[in-house]
């Protein structure tokens, strides 16, 4: 069996930038490695992407969004990770689960335990076996995303800060409340820095396989 480690953190944290990079060291080093990202990653799931991130959906329920982002999981998890996690990749996966809590659960309101709920039929227990929280500053995170605007803007960006900074709060939260399932790793470091604690942590885990 492979190892599932998944990457958090809020708009601006790094993350993607850092998980290319240890994707390819770590291929560089000879693991077998699967990067992947969350909502998407196989058709069904870029199909519900879609819906979700479809700037004219103005009217989608928070709760049909939770729902969606849960069932893009499933198909995900089942289609892509839990194959390659059976033939001993590595799969880094751009968000999962605590995306939702943060997201859905605590900045649309609906609740953590609520949106816990419906994510634990979605996975049906497939947890990572390593959880990265990239912990950063709100505003450092803000200005990142604005000097880094690419050319892809998604409902989720047009929130305005106060969501953003309840996206903050919301992952703030659930790392005290699920404190055994996170590593945090300090986002407000410098790219270089954050690449090595995060290279770190998976070497140690990788050891103790
Ligand atoms: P991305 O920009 O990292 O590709 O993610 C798309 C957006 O979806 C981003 O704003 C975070 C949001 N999101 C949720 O709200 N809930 C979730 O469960 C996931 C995976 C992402």
């Amino acid at each position: 069996m492979g190892m599932f480690i998944t990457l958090e953190g809020p708009e601006g944290s790094g993350k993607t930038t850092v998980a290319k990079k240890v994707v390819k060291e770590l291929k560089q080093e000879g693991y077998k490695v699967l990067y992947t990202r969350e909502p998407g990653g196989v058709a069904i799931a870029e199909k519900i992407r879609d819906i979700i991130l479809d700037v004219n959906n103005t009217n989608l329920d928070a709760r049909c969004e939770a729902l969606l982002y849960a069932a893009s999981r499933r198909q995900h998890l089942v289609e892509k990770v839990i194959p390659a996690l059976e033939k001993d990749y590595i799969v880094i996966c751009d968000r999962f689960i605590d995306s939702s809590l943060a997201y859905q659960g605590y900045a649309r309101d609906i609740g953590i335990e609520e949106v816990y709920d419906i994510n634990m039929f979605a996975i049906n227990n497939c947890w990572p076996d390593i959880t990265i929280l990239l912990d950063i500053d709100p505003e450092i995170g803000l200005k990142r995303i604005k000097n880094n605007r690419q050319d892809e803007v998604n409902r989720l960006d047009l929130e305005n800060i106060n969501f953003h900074n309840k996206v903050h709060q919301g992952y703030q939260l659930i790392k005290e409340k699920y404190a055994n399932r996170f590593t945090l790793i300090d986002g407000n470091k410098s790219e270089d820095e954050v690449f090595n604690d995060v290279m770190k942590i998976i070497k140690n885990k990788l050891d103790e396989h």
